[in-house]
């Protein structure tokens, strides 16, 4: 297909555009190969490793941007330059689907009345669009004081506002428009069960947490679910479930799931979820973090953990981990990164605490940039030789 954008060379979003794409995907694995030496471990695994690809561009489902205003008004709605001194007005990304490419075309020429926000932009499987506005107080309020655009993207789309996610709740004039008390979850996002990959909704706030694309989060659970297959485990230990990504797909492969998370609307919406998926049962969902000293203590008992975890990576849950009664310890774990420095310091400390790197397979959904989503498969050698 190849990539091409007016933009290319001034946008940061795309800073590897002039690297033809092999040779990308190339220096992806190279970046993980030399993390996983600095960190002294073989790079070998991450040399030979197999890489989807889903295409050069075009995989995105939801998107960020930002909005400023110069100082005559004229809206300049993207992403920071290369140099991160400017916002690159972007009249089209070709890094966005085309049904949110066309959600953005829309809004360009509806946005908001403000001097700066930072905007979400999704569609949802089912076509829904949805915009998470985050800005000023005092321009918010602007906009409730004023809400003609309120208004007019409110009929097309669903408004979340602020760190809070709330919604912006639209009754017929002459009643104001107001910000409803709690996020509202709606199907943003999916994830797809079984053999034969039968999509299921994903229940969270526009603001909230997802992967970036349908096409790539599909080839994630499917590389996460065929570790687990061979595995053979039945009760899984999930750190980073957010709202069921990878634990609906687990629990509806007839495993059971305890799935962790510190975001409690993220668990909300793994519940409705799960229920929807009808796996309620092998879910069980708890608010925890790899911060808390006891949570290693819930991987006793299961066979295999599976974690997601923040850029920080897995910290202090690794040797305490280590620290568990041998016998008693997951003997398989599979970890999704996208960022490859955290994923080789916990390698290593994971090696330390008797788990060895057994095999890694990338999702390549960034094109276009030096990130890549990685599915690692550790196996707890000391524990079964
Ligand atoms: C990369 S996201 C993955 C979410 C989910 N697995 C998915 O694919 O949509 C990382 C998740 O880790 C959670 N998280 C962040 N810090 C955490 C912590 N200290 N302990 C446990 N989970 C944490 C976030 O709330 C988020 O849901």
């Amino acid at each position: 297909m190849g990539f091409s954008c007016q933009h290319a060379g001034t946008c940061g979003g795309c800073p590897s555009w002039a690297t033809p794409y092999d040779e990308q995907l190339a220096h992806k694995r190279r970046a993980l190969a030399d993390a996983l030496a600095e960190a002294g471990l073989d790079g070998a695994h991450a040399r030979d490793a197999r890489v989807t690809s889903l295409g050069e561009a075009g995989l995105r489902d939801r998107v960020d941007l930002a909005l400023v205003r110069e100082p005559d008004g004229t809206p300049r709605l993207g992403l920071w330059d290369l140099a991160r001194s400017h916002v690159v007005d972007l009249e089209a990304c070709p890094q966005l689907s085309p049904r949110l490419a066309a959600w953005h075309a829309e809004l360009r020429r509806h946005l908001p009345p403000v001097a700066r926000a930072s905007l979400r932009l999704r569609v949802a499987p089912d076509g829904r669009r949805g915009l998470w506005v985050d800005l000023a107080h005092v321009d918010a309020k602007a906009l409730f004081d004023a809400p003609t655009w309120l208004r007019d993207v409110g009929a097309r789309a669903a408004i979340e506002m602020g760190q809070r996610r709330k919604p912006v709740i639209l009754d017929p004039a002459p009643a104001r428009p107001r910000l409803g008390k709690e996020p509202v979850l709606a199907p943003w996002f999916a994830t797809w069960l079984g053999d034969d990959a039968r999509e299921t909704p994903l229940f969270g706030p526009i603001g909230g947490f997802s992967q970036p694309g349908l096409a790539p989060a599909r080839a994630i659970v499917a590389a996460v679910r065929a570790a687990l297959r061979d595995t053979g485990a039945s009760d899984v230990l999930e750190i980073g479930c957010g709202n069921g990504q990878l634990t609906l797909p687990i629990a509806a492969d007839g495993r059971r799931v305890v799935a962790v998370d510190t975001d409690a609307v993220a668990l909300a919406g793994l519940a409705m979820g799960a229920e929807r998926a009808g796996v309620s049962a092998h879910v069980d969902a708890r608010s925890g973090s790899l911060a808390a000293s006891g949570l290693a203590a819930l991987a006793m008992g299961a066979d295999a953990l599976v974690v997601d975890p923040p850029r920080s990576g897995l910290g202090a849950f690794v040797p305490a981990l280590g620290a568990l009664p041998r016998p008693s310890r997951p003997r398989h774990l599979v970890y999704v990164s996208c960022y490859p420095e955290a994923l080789a310091r916990d390698a290593a400390a994971l090696a330390a605490a008797g788990y060895d790197l057994a095999a890694l397979e990338g999702v390549d959904q960034f094109p276009q940039t030096p990130h890549i989503e990685w599915i690692a498969r550790f196996r707890g050698v000391l524990l079964t030789a």
